[in-house]
């Protein structure tokens, strides 16, 4: 187990691990996960219903990845480092894309956003989970306060985004299927709205 796994495990029993589980089985054909960190995803891959996961990641966690995959004998896995705001994928080339707490992160979303749209085939759909700024006034602000000390410590990981908002205005259509922590943590599948195709 990694360190991050370690840190994840809190969150991961109270509620996260089982959101994954809900989402990440409705992946089907050729899937992208953006941001596979550790893999902790990984064993929620449906092998009968996906053709093969591309586990991408600006900083790929190889040794991780590839421990983690030894239990998944027949999911066909590519390993690719790379960032999202500048896929090297052809359009149209994957009917699911996942980001799982990886919005938080990148440096320009609407960028990120943008690559997935078009990498992702007209009727493919996006899996999620992200963490976004809490709808309550006050614990907003004391987010907002928090997350400049927060991005120091956490890689660039800001606790105000305001992802939803931002995949809406990107081009896609959402169905939320989860929460956790009173709406902090958010998970769903999307597809492209017609209008924006
Ligand atoms: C908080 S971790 C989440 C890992 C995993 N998805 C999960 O659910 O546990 C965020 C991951 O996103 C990756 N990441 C951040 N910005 C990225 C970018 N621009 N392109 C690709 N990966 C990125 C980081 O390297 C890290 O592995």
């Amino acid at each position: 187990m990694t360190i991050y796994d370690l840190f994840m495990e809190p969150l991961e029993k109270t509620g996260l691990r089982r959101l994954r589980k809900k989402l990440i089985k409705k992946a089907s054909g050729d899937v992208l996960e953006i941001g596979a960190g550790t893999g902790l995803n990984l064993p929620y891959y449906r092998e009968e219903q996906v053709s093969s996961v591309v586990l991408m990641d600006r900083d790929l966690k190889s040794k991780a990845l590839k421990k983690k995959s030894s239990n998944h004998k027949n999911l066909k896995l590519i390993f690719r480092e790379e960032n999202v705001m500048n896929l090297s994928f052809p359009d149209e080339r994957f009917d699911t894309v996942v980001f799982t707490l990886v919005f938080c992160t990148v440096a320009d979303v609407e960028k990120g956003l943008k690559e997935i749209r078009r990498v992702l085939k007209k009727d493919g759909k996006i899996i999620f989970i992200e963490h976004v700024r809490p709808e309550s006034k006050a614990l907003g602000r004391t987010f907002d306060t928090a997350t400049p000390l927060w991005k120091k410590l956490a890689k660039g990981c800001h606790l105000n985004r305001k992802t939803m908002e931002q995949l809406r205005s990107s081009g896609f259509e959402l169905k939320l299927e989860g929460k956790m922590m009173k709406n902090i943590f958010l998970g769903g599948t999307g597809k492209i709205k017609r209008t924006a195709q």
